[in-house]
């Protein structure tokens, strides 16, 4: 059953991704802005979502798309002004939404003042320890100063040529080239990022989510990988991890302490949520401990192939672990990294977990299919304890562009991976709002400026306008699932309790009187005795019953 109303708002929080670059565009220069967003509260606040998640919006050059920043106390010219922030999170507040905005903390721009002065100042400099400058190993210098790989492609080192001219030092970059990583053992790193999360707390920013929240901290003498895979590896949970030199390092929790005093020190405590791949269960919920993160992005269930028994396995270990450290856990479907899930469900559901675009692109697609389980997977997600993302555009059930043009790729990951990944742009593509063809209202009318990254011409009965009020679009199924969420006190932060289900099916009930089945097999699945529909994500077979594919939210007499 839901808490007291004394409960925290994020512990039931659904929370809605705003990838600014793409959400609305209020110029016309083809690029998504606060001027677009504020202009589009009310469908926000309509849709029945508690707080906005905003992807970087300071100033960039944008070598990945606004996460390589240049000065965190401003928001980038194309966005808007500082007053335009100001102005939206006034409004979101008035209409009821919470605001949480985006820290990059693992790297900056390599246009900051700060690696401006570390290359001006030269080796051995005080302005280079703020980053993590290294001699080159080998004849000269030559070669990188270890093994380490870029998550881009490519090593994680370039070398600079130094004032005098001649090649010089490396440094590190666990992304791309025009993101040099910070070191977080360097106190003052430290310091200006306590100014940074005052500076927006003070500005009314309801939170913060962590960018690559378990990279901060590297092994000390940086060394070699020897072997160890240069990405975050999922393995089960409970099995032993080994020391990486540069990912989900335990002492990355202490600076997290420092940042929940810090959040905590308002009057209305501020929140975080943590970006961390990391490779278990166990090893998440050491970030949402008591005295450190508030949430984390639940990946695990990214990662899930629509499969009855890996979808309950997922929900079973994630309550778990996060029931052991007191914090609700969060379900995500999508987000502006990973291939939209009406993209993965349309495909055959293999083990090895397909959250890539570009493992998906060759294997056939069933958009019908594809979204007849995101509209089951979108109602098991909001049935479950705890909160939930909803990703731009998952509310009107896009698919993943797969054959956006070579040339209109911007995703660092095509040119870093000698254009052998296309990476993702495909899930970025600016959202459809109206009309029958592009730049469907994303811009306003008469703009001659076209989408930063082209929509597909047969978008019109994706857009907002066309699926509003028909009673079987996604939307419609989004704005009554988030409603009937409100309504039922057993939905939100609380537990479950799994019901008999025969195979390929899930049932769980949540107290008082809810029960949720999502069917995942190719045979009907009878409702529990004595409930009747609230919800379907598909229309029940001529028996009542629940068909393949379909989930349907339940009221009980029990409970
Ligand atoms: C996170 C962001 C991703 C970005 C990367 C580097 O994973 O979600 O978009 O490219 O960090 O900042």
């Amino acid at each position: 059953m839901t808490a007291d109303p004394g409960t925290p708002w994020w512990r039931s929080a659904v929370i809605y991704q705003v990838y600014i670059r793409s959400f609305a565009d209020g110029n016309g220069d083809g690029l998504g802005d606060i001027a677009g967003i504020r202009s589009r509260l009310p469908y926000l606040a309509g849709l029945g979502v508690d707080a906005l998640w905003i992807n970087p919006w300071y100033p960039s050059p944008m070598a990945d798309a606004g996460y390589d920043v240049s000065d965190y106390r401003n928001v980038e010219a194309r966005f808007g002004t500082l007053e335009d922030a100001e102005a939206l999170l006034a409004e979101a507040h008035t209409a009821g939404l919470r605001v949480l905005l985006d820290i990059v903390p693992n790297h900056s721009s390599d246009q900051h003042a700060w690696f401006r002065e570390a290359l001006a100042a030269g080796p051995g400099s005080e302005a280079r320890r703020r980053y993590l400058f290294r001699p080159g190993r080998g004849a000269g210098g030559a070669l990188p100063p270890n093994d380490w790989q870029s998550v881009f492609g490519g090593p994680a080192w370039t070398r600079v040529s130094e004032p005098d001219g001649r090649p010089g030092e490396w440094y590190l970059h666990l992304f791309a080239p025009e993101q040099p990583d910070l070191d977080w053992t360097h106190p003052e790193v430290r310091a200006d990022f306590d100014s940074t999360l005052r500076f927006w707390f003070d500005r009314g920013v309801d939170g913060f989510r962590i960018d690559v929240a378990h990279s901060l901290v590297k092994e000390e003498g940086l060394p070699d990988l020897d072997g160890r895979s240069p990405v975050p590896s999922p393995r089960p949970n409970g099995s032993a991890v080994p020391p990486h030199p540069h990912w989900d390092r335990d002492e990355v929790h202490e600076i997290y302490r420092a940042w929940r005093r810090l959040a905590d020190s308002y009057a209305d405590p501020r929140v975080f949520v943590a970006e961390a791949w990391v490779d278990t269960p166990e090893r998440l919920a050491r970030y949402v401990r008591p005295d450190e993160l508030h949430t984390a992005f639940n990946f695990d269930f990214v990662r899930a192939p629509w499969k009855a028994a890996a979808l309950r396995a997922t929900i079973d270990v994630t309550m778990s672990e996060h029931a052991a450290v007191g914090a609700p856990p969060t379900w995500v479907l999508s987000n502006h990294d990973v291939a939209r899930e009406v993209s993965r469900f349309g495909r055959e559901q293999i083990d090895e977990p397909a959250f890539d675009a570009d493992d998906l692109r060759d294997r056939p697609f069933d958009r019908a299919l594809g979204t007849k389980r995101a509209r089951a997977a979108a109602l098991l997600m909001l049935a479950l304890p705890g909160g939930a993302y909803v990703y731009q555009g998952e509310e009107l059930g896009l698919p993943e562009v797969e054959d956006l043009p070579d040339e209109a790729l911007q995703d660092p990951t095509w040119i870093r991976s000698e254009h052998t990944r296309r990476g993702r742009d495909g899930c970025r593509v600016p959202v459809p709002w109206s009309g029958t063809s592009p730049p469907f209202g994303f811009s306003p009318e008469g703009t001659a400026a076209a989408p930063w990254l082209p929509q597909p011409g047969n978008w019109a009965g994706l857009t907002v306008e066309a699926e509003d009020g028909d009673p079987r679009s996604m939307l419609t199924l989004y704005r009554t699932a988030l409603r009937l969420r409100r309504e039922l006190p057993a939905l939100g932060d609380g537990t479950l309790r799994w019901l008999d289900a025969p195979d390929g099916a899930l049932a769980f009930a949540r107290d008082p009187g809810f029960a949720c089945v999502v069917n995942v097999s190719a045979e009907p699945v009878v409702l529990p005795e004595g409930s009747r529909p609230l919800l379907a994500s598909g229309p029940l077979t001529a028996d009542g019953a629940v068909g393949p594919d379909t989930a349907a939210w339940l009221a009980t007499s029990a409970g």
